[in-house]
């Protein structure tokens, strides 16, 4: 009985596993992915399997059924997942272009330097890990091809080592094309940094609010800088109080709520930062995104305990997009034509959305800004805008 029930397993997975090489090679020679057809042909071609299960027991012709209907379920679920995902179909080069990412030393910033770099790019990995940071630079040069793939070491919650960092690529860079502030923590309890701030908030927002006031000088003068900030839809369910930017009033630390603050602060900052380049007249645009529901290290806490672990990573695994396809609205905003003289805006899936009412208020647009800039102790010379 057990010999025959890991037959019928393995015979399960066989046939499928040819269906779906088959249908695919079908639809690369004919030049149709889409969802639908596809999901029809293989719900035709696991009907043959089905029959097959005629010569067997009854129970056993049970179980073969219910196994194959779940195997199916699993797998229309991530085709649909793959299909539902836009791709940057660009196939702009990014010659003589320089491109600065955070935290692209894995996740979304990964893939998206390893894009960029395929490009053309001269990419700059800002990372405040150097060994972590360095390994991925090796990597993204071995897959490209592209040997101009640097690092800096940057740590977004410490703010002298972002002066640092900042004027270590003013003195290399006279310009900079593309500013990607893509690093972001999701911690599960309150930190302070050594300054007295509040951790997440320190990394997501504060830290890149001043890394971009000091490359300003730079984007301005590239002639048509972008600046790309990765938010996140969790914004929505947020509301912020810029008198309270290190959640001192907050009474319980919960991680979502201050996380979806800093996001908050992201498209705020976003949508400021736009309003100042147009007064200042400075060619340089700034848009935020969402980039899915992300397979990446950032929800880092193992909560789940070794039972259910290996059963939450393979819902992870089934229900939430590959760091690659997390990519692909980052570097859309950061090839595409179509996006040359849009600012102001928050995407996702490489389209324009809608953000929340509260992200749209520019009476707090700008005092966040302005309280921000005295939190990070933002210096007249340092200011550009
Ligand atoms: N994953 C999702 O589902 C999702 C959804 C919405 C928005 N996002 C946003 O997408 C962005 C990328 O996240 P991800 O999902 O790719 O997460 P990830 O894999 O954890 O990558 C985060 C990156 O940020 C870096 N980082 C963390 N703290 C830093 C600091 N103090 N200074 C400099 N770099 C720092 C990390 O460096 P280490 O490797 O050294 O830790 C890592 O390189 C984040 O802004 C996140 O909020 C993600």
């Amino acid at each position: 009985m057990f010999r025959e029930l890991v037959e019928i397993i393995y015979e399960v997975i066989e046939d499928l596993q040819f269906d779906i090489v088959s249908t695919f090679n079908y639809a690369r020679a004919n030049h149709d992915f889409s969802f639908s057809k596809l999901v029809n042909a293989l719900i035709w071609q696991s009907w043959g399997i089905f029959l097959g299960f005629r010569k067997l027991s009854a129970p056993l012709q049970i179980f073969a059924s219910c196994l194959l209907v779940f195997a199916w379920f699993f797998i229309s679920i991530r085709l649909y997942m793959f299909f539902s995902t836009a791709k940057c179909s660009q196939t702009d080069k990014m010659n003589n272009k320089t491109v600065l990412i955070t935290g692209a030393n894995t996740g979304i910033g990964f893939e998206t330097a390893l894009d960029l770099a395929r490009r053309g790019a001269r990419v700059i990995l800002a990372c405040r890990n150097p060994e972590r940071a360095s390994v991925a630079a090796s990597k993204i040069r071995d897959l490209t091809g592209n040997d101009d793939v640097v690092f800096i070491r940057l740590n977004l919650s410490d703010m002298s080592s972002v002066r640092q960092a900042a004027a270590k690529v003013a003195m290399s860079e006279p310009r900079l094309d593309v500013l990607i502030c893509n690093a972001g923590v999701a911690l599960s309890r309150q930190y302070k940094t050594e300054a007295g701030l509040e951790l997440q908030m320190s990394t997501n927002h504060f830290g890149h609010f001043l890394l971009l006031n000091l490359l300003l000088p730079q984007l301005a003068s590239s002639g048509s800088g972008r600046v790309i900030v990765v938010s996140s839809s969790a914004h929505h369910w947020a509301t912020l109080d810029v008198d309270d930017l290190n959640s001192e009033k907050t009474w319980i630390y919960s991680q979502n709520r201050i996380y979806a603050r800093t996001k908050l602060a992201n498209i705020l900052f976003t949508k400021e930062l736009d309003r100042r380049c147009k007064l200042a007249g400075l060619n340089v645009t700034a848009n935020c995104l969402h980039p899915g529901t992300v397979q990446t290290n950032l929800f880092r806490v193992p909560m789940f305990g070794p039972v259910l672990e290996p059963f939450v990573s393979f819902l992870t695994w089934l229900f939430y997009m590959t760091p690659k396809e997390g990519a692909q609205t980052s570097i859309y905003l950061s090839v595409s034509e179509n996006v040359a003289g849009i600012s102001g805006e928050y995407f996702e899936n490489c389209r324009q959305k809608n953000c929340s009412k509260e992200a749209s208020d520019s009476l707090k647009a700008v005092n966040l800004w302005n309280r921000t800039a005295e939190m990070v102790e933002l210096q007249p010379e340092e200011s550009h805008i």
